[in-house]
C-alpha cells in the first residue's frame, strides 16, 4: 500500500499517518517532522529549509524532492504513506516518476477536508513532542501531565509556526499551492475524501476502509 495524505494545515495528517504506521505497518514519511529533525541537527538541509518553515512557506521543490528520494531509497518495497508530501504539482509529478523506475505506483491519495476556524484552533491548542513528532491536543486529547509526552515522558512544546500569523500564511500558501494536487490525483482517480473534523477514530476507519485495509479496529 503506497498512500500520501493531502489536507491543510492541522487537518490531522499526522495523527492519522502515524495510526497507519501502529496498526499496518506502513512506513511514515513525514516530511515536516524530517525538515525540524534536520534543522535540530543543523544541517546543510536544515539550515536551508529553516527560513522558509518560520514563514510558513514551502521548502523549495528541489530541497523536497532530493530528500524524498533519499527516504524512498530506505522503504525497500515496504508500503508507506506520505503525509506533507507531495505539496506541489512538480512534487507530484517526481514522485510518480521515482515510484514508475522502481516497477511501483501510488494506490491512493487521501484528502482531509475541513473548515479554517477549526483548524486554526486545532493548531492554537497542539502540543508536540519535537524528537518524536507525537502530537496532542490540549482540548481534544491532552497528555496525561500537562507538557508531558505520556509515551516516553519527553517534554512537548508548542511549535514555532503554529503562531497565528504563520498558520494563516500555511492556508493561505496551502490554497494557492497545494489546492491543486486535488485535481491532480482526481482525475487519475486516486482521491479518497475525508470528514478531518470527525473524531480520529472515525477518519482512521474511513481511511482504513477506503484503503481496502483488513481489521481497521485496533
Ligand atoms: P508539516 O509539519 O507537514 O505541517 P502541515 O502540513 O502544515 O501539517 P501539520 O503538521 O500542521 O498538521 P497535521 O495535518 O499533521 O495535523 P496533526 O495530526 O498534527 O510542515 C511544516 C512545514 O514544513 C511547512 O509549512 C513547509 O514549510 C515545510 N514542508 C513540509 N513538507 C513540505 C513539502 N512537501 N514541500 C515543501 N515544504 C514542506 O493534528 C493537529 C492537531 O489536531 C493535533 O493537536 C491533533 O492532536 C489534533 N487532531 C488531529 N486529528 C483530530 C481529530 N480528528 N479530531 C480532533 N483533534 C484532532
Amino acid at each position: 500500500m503506497r498512500v500520501v495524505f493531502l489536507g491543510p494545515p492541522g487537518a490531522g495528517k499526522g495523527t492519522q499517518a502515524r495510526l497507519l504506521h501502529d496498526r499496518f505497518g506502513l512506513v511514515q514519511i513525514s516530511t515536516g517532522d524530517i525538515l525540524r529533525e534536520n534543522i535540530a541537527r543543523g544541517t546543510e538541509l536544515g539550515k536551508e529549509a529553516e527560513s522558509y518553515m518560520q514563514r510558513g512557506q514551502l521548502v523549495p521543490d528541489e530541497l523536497v524532492i532530493e530528500m524524498i528520494e533519499h527516504e524512498l531509497a530506505g522503504v525497500r518495497g515496504r508500503g508507506f504513506v506520505m503525509d506533507g508530501f507531495p505539496r506541489t504539482v512538480p512534487q507530484a509529478v517526481a514522485l510518480d516518476g521515482v515510484l514508475a523506475r522502481r516497477g511501483a505506483r501510488l494506490d491512493a491519495a487521501v484528502l482531509f477536508k475541513g473548515n479554517r476556524a477549526a483548524l486554526v484552533a486545532r493548531l492554537a491548542s497542539r502540543w508536540t513532542n519535537p524528537r518524536t513528532g507525537r502530537t496532542y491536543n490540549a482540548l481534544t486529547n491532552p497528555p496525561k501531565v500537562a507538557g508531558i509526552d505520556d509515551q516516553d515522558g519527553g517534554p512537548l512544546v508548542q511549535r514555532e509556526d503554529d503562531r497565528p500569523e504563520t498558520v494563516s500564511k500555511r492556508l493561505e500558501v496551502y490554497d494557492r499551492q497545494t489546492r491543486p494536487l486535488v485535481e491532480y490525483y482526481r482525475k487519475v482517480g486516486k482521491l479518497v475524501e475525508v470528514d478531518a473534523l470527525a473524531p480520529v477514530e472515525a477518519v482512521a476507519e474511513k481511511i482504513a476502509a477506503a484503503l481496502g485495509a483488513e481489521h481497521a479496529r485496533p
